[in-house]
């Protein structure tokens, strides 16, 4: 008997962890086992990532509940409806759902906390079946936004980048992508544990500036004092990024992409961008005119093969395991081991 008709025989509900409402925040709930139609395939979720995503999933309003966690999983077919190719059933695939920027994500979001989720099939990704399950989950959010930003920066000779928060998991992807080219890196960070990741990861001291600094600009100017196009790429959005801003040389750009700084609003003064020509923007992954679809595709493939060969560019550790009942855990916990890697629901 195939696993969709055992499970459905002996389970009709499932277990997910849902948010009915911001003040209730997440709970583990009893829901009704979804079934997969034509074209469709039932996945039975291995492993999904705790990350800041989840987080605003639980405490912000950007999403609307009710809504099941989750951005991203790896897990097995376990039956397939009618038009999936033949042999799809126990392959390791990864799901993921992609939020176009700009749009308001509505009541109902179907996310990856759960033990079963169903998946037009043409939206899964097969990837190379040797790569472990806790590495397969961490495919999609992190290296794709790293690439993205990649892409946005134009990497050419001249191109000096510094990186906030140096140590976070997007930061170091995009680290080793910008070595790889020779784009020299400054890595901007707030704890010690940041400060002894990057050493290991091979940063030099020099080029580590540490917030709590108090002579802050004069290490920004001295670390950045090459000619160069000089770009922050920056997800805390804090003002105490803008005073490192204000500190780089002539013409540096600002890419802001995230608030992990819990701020509503930061203020630069017009003056540094007009008398020294610098600029300041918003960046939000998405892909031009091919679309979506196929873009991310195409970007899993690049890092589907670096994991395959072992994951020197885009591999992150997974530094704690939750069985599912301890989700709240996973959440609490997230942030405190956020430079060291990725917790991991199971
Ligand atoms: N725009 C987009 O398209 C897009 C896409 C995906 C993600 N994001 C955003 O990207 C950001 C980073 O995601 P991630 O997964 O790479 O992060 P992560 O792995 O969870 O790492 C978070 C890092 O931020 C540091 N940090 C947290 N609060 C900070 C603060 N107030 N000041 C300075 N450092 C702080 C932590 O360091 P310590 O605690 O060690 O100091 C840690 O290194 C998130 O805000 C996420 O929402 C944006």
């Amino acid at each position: 008997m195939d696993e969709q008709l055992l499970v459905q025989k002996i389970m009709s509900t499932m277990r997910a962890v849902t948010v009915a409402s911001h003040t209730l925040g997440p709970k583990l709930c009893d829901v009704k086992m979804p079934v997969p139609g034509a074209d469709e395939v039932l996945v039975r979720v291995e492993c999904a990532p705790a990350t800041t995503f989840e987080r605003l999933q639980c405490f912000t309003k950007v999403f609307t509940p009710p809504l099941v966690l989750g951005v991203q999983a790896s897990g097995t077919i376990v039956s397939a409806g009618e038009g999936v190719p033949a042999g799809a059933v126990n392959k390791k695939v990864v799901v993921f759902r992609y939020v176009d920027p700009g749009k308001i994500v509505e009541p109902g979001w179907k996310g990856f906390w759960c033990q079963y989720v169903v998946m037009k099939y043409e939206d899964v990704y097969v990837y190379s079946q040797q790569i472990p399950h806790s590495q397969a989950c961490l495919m999609y959010g992190a290296p794709l936004t790293a690439l993205g930003l990649f892409r946005d920066l134009v990497p050419k000779p001249g191109l000096g980048v510094l990186l906030s928060p140096g140590a976070s998991t997007i930061s170091k992807i995009l680290m080793r992508l910008l070595r790889r080219i020779g784009v020299p890196v400054v890595s901007l960070v707030r704890s010690q544990t940041s400060v002894d990741v990057l050493l290991r990861l091979g940063q030099t001291a020099a080029n580590i500036i540490r917030l709590g600094d108090p002579e802050i600009e004069k290490s920004v100017q001295t670390a950045t004092k090459d000619i160069r196009r000089w770009v922050l790429v920056d997800a805390v959005g804090h003002d105490s990024i803008v005073k490192v801003f204000r500190a780089m040389p002539e013409g540096a750009e600002y890419i802001l992409y995230g608030a992990l700084g819990g701020v509503e609003s930061i203020s630069i003064n017009p003056e540094v961008l007009v008398r020294d020509r610098k600029s300041i923007r918003g960046y939000y992954l998405s892909y031009g005119p091919e679309g979506a679809k196929k873009g991310i595709r195409s970007d899993l493939d690049v890092v589907d093969k670096d994991l395959k060969a072992g994951g020197e560019i885009f591999g992150t550790p997974v530094v704690k395991e939750y069985p599912m009942g301890d989700f709240m855990k996973a959440i609490e916990e997230q942030p405190a081991i956020a430079s060291r890697g990725r917790g991991v629901l199971y």
